[in-house]
């Protein structure tokens, strides 16, 4: 057995994140400055979109993003079970209705042939999440949106380098939310960027991130700017750090090569793993695309095991291999429950991988022999607790 436990995600800092932070520190200047505009522009020109907008989080990006479209008490959005938090929750704390459409079974993406159905005069957008770094099938999304006149938030926090038909996320016509968190494909610390090609919406959102003041406020602190502001709007604090950017900056040149480690080691999964009776892979989409490979997520046909998946998961750690639980279904947190209730037969896909799916290991700082320990870990329990 393996001698040190190995974690389900880990973030890759060397040196240049590291001396930039350092750099920041020494400069005096820590909060929002030159070093986010620097980032800013980085990202911008690497998903190839007309406006990006810094934040702290993706959960700030979605807030940000559903207040500056007028989401209001009595609007529907429709998005996935099989998410986050944060992408249900920014749309009850807007006032919106989350309406849930079930998933495919193979990639765990929403099912964008049950959309229809579940739109009705109410219905304002769909938030799409791009499960694992698996780029949703955007046409007819963007089919939907032109016949019924919604808009489409791609929760894209999955999806930092992510590509559908040649297309970067961040670049198609809608909005796009990335995350930065330490598990993420490229982190911050913290961190999200709303990508949009709707310069009224970046207007809004840039100018709500940060209580409201015009958009280049922070200069009014150094030489060429002004000390005086003035508040065109009610606004949060939701700006990014330059101490935070540091890190994204040398981050974002190495995303592509993170992306193909992270390929690699799936595709070392795919090929170990695929006579395992006793587990479900994940499938490719049928469209043109590039995954991202955020995440790992096989489902364990507990049918043919003596054990479920919270069990297996800590079976898992006495082989000192860490898992992740992306995600327990929406419906199946105790808020959803008692508020918004949703039998598991209206959303048979989502309710079925909540009860099996859990996330093994995968960032690009795992060696072979990390994947060959996780294999044998599986196959190790599967052995012990098969029925
Ligand atoms: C699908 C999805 N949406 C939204 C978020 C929120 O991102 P953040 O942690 O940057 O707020 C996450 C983060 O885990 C996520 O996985």
């Amino acid at each position: 057995m393996r001698a040190t436990f190995l974690p389900f995600s880990t973030p890759t800092i060397e040196d240049a994140e590291i001396n930039e932070v350092v750099d920041s520190l020494k400069s005096g200047w820590i909060t929002t400055g030159p070093k986010v505009k620097r980032f800013e522009e980085a990202f911008k020109a690497y998903v190839g979109a007309p406006f990006a907008i810094p934040l702290t989080s993706a959960t700030a990006g979605l807030h940000l993003t559903l207040l500056a479209l007028g989401i209001k008490e009595g609007d529907e959005i429709i998005t996935t079970p099989m998410t986050f938090a944060s992408t249900v929750s920014m749309i009850i704390l807007c006032g919106g209705t989350p309406v849930l459409v079930d998933i495919e079974p193979g990639t765990l993406n929403i099912d964008v042939g049950r959309i229809r159905e579940k739109i009705t005069p109410r219905t304002r957008a769909i938030i799409p999440v791009h499960f694992a770094g698996q780029s949703c099938d955007m046409d007819p999304l963007f089919d939907l949106a032109r016949e019924f006149g919604l808009t489409i938030i791609e929760d894209a926090a999955h999806a930092v380098g992510t590509e559908y038909k040649g297309r970067r996320i961040g670049s198609l016509e809608s909005i796009s939310i990335f995350s930065f968190h330490p598990n993420k494909n490229i982190t911050t610390g913290e961190g999200g960027m709303v990508c949009t090609a709707d310069e009224n919406l970046a207007e809004e959102v840039s100018l709500m991130k940060f209580h409201g003041i015009s958009r280049e406020a922070w200069k009014r602190v150094t030489a060429s700017g002004t000390p005086n502001y003035d508040i065109l709007m009610p606004g949060f604090k939701y700006n990014m750090m330059d101490i935070q950017a540091a890190i994204g900056i040398h981050q974002l040149p190495r995303l592509d090569g993170f992306i193909d480690r992270r390929r690699e080691i799936a595709e070392f999964y795919n090929q170990e793993l695929a006579a395992v009776a006793e587990l479900a892979l994940p499938r490719y989409a049928p469209y043109q695309q590039r995954h991202a490979w955020h995440l790992y997520t096989p489902l364990l046909r507990i049918e043919q095991l003596a054990i479920g998946r919270d069990r297996f998961m800590e079976e898992l750690k006495k082989y000192n291999i860490g898992s992740g639980l992306h995600y327990k279904a929406i419906h199946h947190h105790a808020w959803y429950r008692e508020h918004m209730p949703v039998p598991d037969s209206e959303l048979p896909n989502a309710s079925y991988a909540s009860e099996r799916i859990l996330s093994l290991p995968l960032f690009p700082k795992m060696t072979m022999d990390d994947a060959r320990d996780v294999v044998a870990a599986l196959t190790a329990v599967i052995a012990e607790f098969r029925r």
